[in-house]
């Protein structure tokens, strides 16, 4: 009987708290699908801006835009979309406790130069919440690399008149930036 207990008992931990393999497969593809395409779609826009203009016109873009276009993702895909980082420029994204562990936990990887797999779990309202690391390549540096190297003292000003607390700055090549987080909603 005791073991009959502790048996069920595990049975019912499993079932609220993990996905099967199966889910969990299911919803590593839905998120490199959703956060693949909000990619696309933001560094396709910035780029434009930033051929355009440079960064005077591609950061006030940013600044405005962001937003609109991962909510132009949540609404076709049904889920929440969030970019965020333990340095945050736009205090809108802010870390969550557990964002903050994943955080860490890829620049962990990264040191060890293990894997960064997406990473998919219930999160506290019981829904499924996907995760994937954001790295940092050349074309970012212009806007997060080391201060008066890459991101130039000028482009420094600005982005500080717009995100006076921004901590998104300091970054090289291959670096974390940060992570995507995706809530899905009942699919
Ligand atoms: C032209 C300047 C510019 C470039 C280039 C740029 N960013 Fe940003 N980035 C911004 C601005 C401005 C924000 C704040 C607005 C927003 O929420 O996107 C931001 C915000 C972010 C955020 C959201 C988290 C936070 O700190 O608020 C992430 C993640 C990010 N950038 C990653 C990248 C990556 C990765 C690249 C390169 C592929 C990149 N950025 C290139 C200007 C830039």
């Amino acid at each position: 009987m005791k073991y009959f207990l502790i048996f069920m008992g595990l049975i019912l931990t499993s079932c609220s708290n993990s996905l099967t393999e199966e889910e969990k497969e299911k919803y590593t593809q839905k998120g490199t699908e959703i956060t693949q395409a909000t990619y696309k779609e933001l560094s396709s826009n910035l780029m434009t801006q930033m051929k355009l203009g440079g960064p005077k016109q591609a950061i006030p873009f940013c600044h405005t835009e962001a937003m609109s276009i991962t909510n132009s993702m949540e609404e076709k895909f049904n889920v929440t979309v969030k970019r965020t980082s333990d340095r945050i420029r736009n205090t809108n994204n802010l870390a969550a406790d557990r964002e903050l562990q994943i955080v860490t936990q890829y620049e962990k990887a990264i040191q060890n130069k293990s894997d960064l797999k997406p990473i998919v779990e219930k999160n506290t309202n019981g829904n499924v919440q996907f995760y994937a690391p954001i790295i940092i390549d050349a074309k970012c540096l212009v806007c997060h690399g080391k201060l008066g190297e890459e991101l130039t003292v000028e482009t420094d000003s600005l982005i500080k008149t717009l995100y006076p607390k921004d901590m998104a700055i300091g970054y090289k090549n291959g670096d974390v930036r940060g992570i995507w987080s995706i809530e899905f909603k009942n699919n």
